[in-house]
């Protein structure tokens, strides 16, 4: 029977265990390692040990290196986890767990829990998992099995379908290990994949995110960066200069204000950790736990029926003189909260995350206060990414709409605005979850069809009485049809007047579309939260069925 015992036990070691965190070898500078096999006179002998170990996990680096990361401004991986989860309910796990490398001397320096706290809690009550990269532990740097804890936080995450919050502080692949550091790279790179679309995944940099270590956060489906503190880039300022001969500092390379207004690879922005955390976990309380749950109703009390008498003269006279569209998104929604997600990059469109009726909706309006609202390359990717999100998480979709087409230009057309534009196209078209649409004022254009229209299956798509369906405005209209008209007429100027003025009678309001029944109704700009709150109520058992593929093939 004992054999019996010893070879299952064997078997399943040389097997690894199913979370992929191989068995570790007992390490030579482990201190409480000698205890292990001694003879153990008593129970609490053995509890002494116990605790000698886990207060060992607990200091990571050492206290030089923590004062070091606090005189930086930076929390510690252990304080950031506590902030991050409900008082009291950070559970960790794989904190005894070590690394195994033997080259460089490595075999004389084993830390338990090489350099990742891993572990979950709860938010507001709701279950995540999370993990916290600490620096003061090799840099924070990635090897093999600091790799793999976070692995198992994947894994039993996307297993139990809770979100996962990871905190980044690390000098990317930990150089001593080599292709085993790598190879843990892949294995999160991975899980990330699988898990996209099931479970909510945020990132949260707070320290460097180097070289390949980038991938992990641009896989997930938020980012957030500490100002200042947080860099990521793929090759660092020094490669940079050898490479191109270009001068640049960490913070204009890869800082938070790079990414969160030039590249687009960063979604919000906070002044430091305590920041940073705090949105990671307002982002948690609008998100579902996974993809087969709702997202969790807020209570409010502002009434569905309220009149938004703000909106009657929201919009300038002058149909081509801009205002802020956000003012109108938090009139509308419920006691005018919004979370608004890259709100500094690609401005012309906005997007973010509030309530109707206690409901989470994510939220898509064009800008008219920047590039007059135009839809270009940047705004096609955001807004699609983060139609997409929603989609896939069960978040209905509410679009503000006053776009007067796409950017002209070479520069778009060079980079590629065909297939950026059609991203949006897709999203919108693919998206099944409730698709609700209000057309403020503009909608000309190819960018009509795109926004969310009724063609693409928009299931409440209705305009106020200043919108204007067409192909292009009366100006470019006019001269494109009447050409020759105007260039034979006795008085050009004039008769240019006069065909303007009928076209805009004809086509520059919403009664032509809601002829056709391309819009539900025109309704009276103040009873615009009534009639979303209502179709809300109305499409929440929404079913749509799609073809069944593996996957499309959106155009990237
Ligand atoms: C091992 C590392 C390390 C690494 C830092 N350390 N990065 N150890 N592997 N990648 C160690 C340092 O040796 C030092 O140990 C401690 O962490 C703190 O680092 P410092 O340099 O003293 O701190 P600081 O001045 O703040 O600089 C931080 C840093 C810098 C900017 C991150 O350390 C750095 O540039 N590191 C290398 C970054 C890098 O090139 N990584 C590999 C990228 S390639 P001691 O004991 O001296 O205190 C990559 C590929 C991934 O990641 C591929 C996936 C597909």
């Amino acid at each position: 029977m004992a054999s019996l015992h010893a070879r299952r036990f064997s078997s399943e070691r040389a097997a690894g265990p199913p979370c992929g965190v191989p068995d570790t070898e007992p390490s030579k500078t482990d201190p409480g390692s000698s205890c292990v096999g001694e003879s153990m006179t008593s129970s609490e002998e053995r509890l002494k040990d116990l605790r000698a170990r886990k207060a060992k996990v607990e200091v990571g680096g050492g206290q030089a290196r923590i004062e070091a990361q606090h005189a930086r401004g930076k929390m510690t991986a252990r304080e950031r986890l506590e902030m991050l989860l409900d008082e009291g309910s950070f559970q960790e796990i794989d904190g005894l767990v070590e690394h195994r490398c033997r080259d460089f001397g490595m075999d004389r320096n084993v830390i338990p829990g090489d350099g990742v706290v891993t572990g979950h809690g709860t938010i507001n009550g709701r279950q995540v998992y999370a993990f916290a990269q600490d620096f003061t532990v090799y840099g924070g740097s990635l090897g093999e099995m600091h790799g793999l804890k976070i692995c198992k936080v994947l894994d039993m995450a996307l297993k139990t379908g809770r979100p996962v919050i990871g905190m980044n502080d690390s000098g990317g692949a930990r150089i001593q290990e080599g292709v085993a550091s790598l190879g843990s790279y892949a294995e999160i790179f991975f899980r990330n994949v699988r898990a996209s679309g099931v479970i909510p995944q945020i990132s949260v940099i707070m320290g460097p995110c180097a070289g390949g270590a980038v991938y992990s956060p641009a896989i997930t489906d938020f980012v957030i960066m500490v100002d200042q503190t947080a860099h990521m880039f793929i090759t660092g300022p020094e490669v940079i200069k050898t490479v191109t001969n270009e001068v640049v500092t960490f913070e204009d390379l890869g800082g938070a204000m790079t990414h969160g207004s030039k590249s687009g690879v960063s979604h919000f922005t906070a002044e430091d950790d305590a920041g940073a955390i705090d949105l990671a976990r307002d982002l948690v309380d609008v998100l579902p736990l996974n993809n087969m749950e709702r997202p969790p109703e807020k209570r409010t009390s502002d009434p569905i029926d309220r009149v938004c008498d703000a909106l009657e003269s929201i919009l300038p006279d002058e149909p081509n003189k801009p205002y802020d569209v956000v003012d109108v998104i938090r009139e509308v929604l419920d006691d005018g909260g919004f979370m608004e997600v890259q709100a500094d990059w690609a401005k012309n469109i906005v997007c973010g995350f509030g309530h109707l009726g206690g409901r989470t909706v994510g939220v898509v309006a064009n800008q008219p206060k920047v590039l007059a609202g135009c839809l270009d390359i940047d705004a096609s990717d955001k807004a699609a990414r983060f139609v997409r999100f929603c989609d896939a998480f069960n978040i209905p979709l509410i679009t503000f709409e006053d776009v007067p087409g796409f950017l002209p230009g070479t520069s778009q057309e060079w980079g590629g605005i065909i297939r950026h534009g059609a991203k949006l196209l897709y999203a919108f078209a693919e998206a099944t979850v409730p698709k609700l649409t209000v057309v403020l004022r503009k909608a000309y254009g190819g960018a009509y069809d795109v926004m969310s229209s009724k063609h693409l299956r928009g299931d409440y798509n209705v305009a106020w009485p200043t919108a204007e369906l067409a192909v292009m405005g009366a100006d470019g209209a006019v001269e494109i049809i009447h050409r020759r008209r105007i260039a034979s007429a006795r008085n050009p100027e004039q008769e240019r007047e006069r065909l303007t003025t009928d076209f805009n009678e004809t086509f520059a309001n919403p009664y032509k579309a809601a002829g056709l029944g391309y819009l539900d109704d025109v309704i009276e700009p103040s009873q615009t939260r009534r009639h979303l709150c209502r179709a809300l109520d109305m499409l929440a058992d929404k079913e749509e069925l799609r073809p069944a593929r593996k996957h499309g093939n959106i155009p990237l």
